[in-house]
């Protein structure tokens, strides 16, 4: 595996490439990631990863500076996979100057559920997202459902500025006990590690009661965040959205089986975790 730190460098390497399957990421690689790799390699040839962590996409009160950033770590893990190469640029390379144009989202996508609690974090996401891809000039990229919001806001800046690049969704890789894999996990205490997957039986039981005919959506909503704040979290929200474009259904959308998700973010501790699960 090449680990390339320099656009110039990178552009060279991928020259003529046609077929390349980019893998965006910011470290700390866990099996959820390496599941993005093996998906890629379905769809394309050579697999390209990226490690950057993106600072324009932390607020001032955000996780930057302790990050967990494991990178030889990391290496080894995308060398087992058989990535080709690795661009880990420094902030100098990827922002020799500082980012001044930036992508900004549609309010209506942008600033809702995680846009509402981290302003300007998917302004941060895409701007980064648009540059990746412009540096690696993939033809696919693959972004996990974990991040359901992010997936959707990437494929449509991909689709609205018809990049050449089509967006593959993953499935969301779990732990035996249902909790999402994420970085972030390693915040978490041990007693928090073992309260951390009541998150994911949120959602299960949201998403049963909406299976089983409950239509007074925002009770549901209101009784799942309340179970949560009675164990001990701080949630920010958990919300049934339709899938298509993240907008509350309406009477009718239930009516008609529109297919939902229901989405959750809530503290822990210390630390924010973020769940989803398609109805
Ligand atoms: P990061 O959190 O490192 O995630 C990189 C990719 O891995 C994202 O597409 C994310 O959705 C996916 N992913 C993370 N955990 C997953 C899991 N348990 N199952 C499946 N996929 C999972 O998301 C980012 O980085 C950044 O915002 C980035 C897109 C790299 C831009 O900076």
């Amino acid at each position: 595996m090449k680990i390339i730190s320099s656009i110039d460098e990178l552009r060279d390497q991928l020259r003529g490439q046609l077929r390349t399957a980019f893998v965006p990421t910011m470290g700390n690689l866990h099996e959820g990631h390496l599941s993005l790799m093996r998906l890629a390699r379905r769809h394309g040839d050579p697999i390209v990863a990226s490690i950057f962590v993106n600072r324009l996409q932390f607020g001032p009160n955000e996780d930057f500076d302790k990050y967990p950033r494991t990178f030889q770590a990391d290496v080894d893990k995308l060398e087992k996979e058989g990535v080709y190469v690795l661009f880990a640029p420094t902030e100098k390379d990827l922002y020799p100057e500082p980012q001044e144009f930036r992508v900004r989202p549609p309010d209506d996508l942008g600033d809702i559920l995680e846009g509402e609690f981290r302003p300007g974090f998917f302004a941060g996401v895409t701007t980064v997202v648009l540059k990746l891809l412009s540096c690696v000039q993939p033809s696919v990229a693959v972004f996990g459902k974990k991040d359901y919001q992010q997936l959707m806001i990437v494929h449509n800046m991909c689709k609205q500025f018809a990049l050449p690049t089509k967006i593959i969704a993953a499935e969301t890789y779990r732990a035996e006990d249902g909790l999402a894999l994420s970085s972030r996990n390693v915040y978490l205490s041990s007693q928090e590690r073992a309260e951390a997957p009541v998150l994911f039986q949120t959602l299960n039981a949201v998403s049963n009661a909406v299976r089983d005919g409950h239509s007074l959506l925002p009770d549901l909503e209101r009784n799942a965040m309340r179970t949560l704040a009675d164990r001990g979290w701080q949630p920010d929200y958990v919300s049934i959205r339709k899938r298509v474009n993240l907008l509350p259904p309406s009477a009718d959308d239930l009516v008609q089986g529109t297919p939902l998700v229901v989405l959750t973010a809530a503290k822990l501790g210390g630390t924010r975790l973020i769940d989803n699960l398609e109805i």
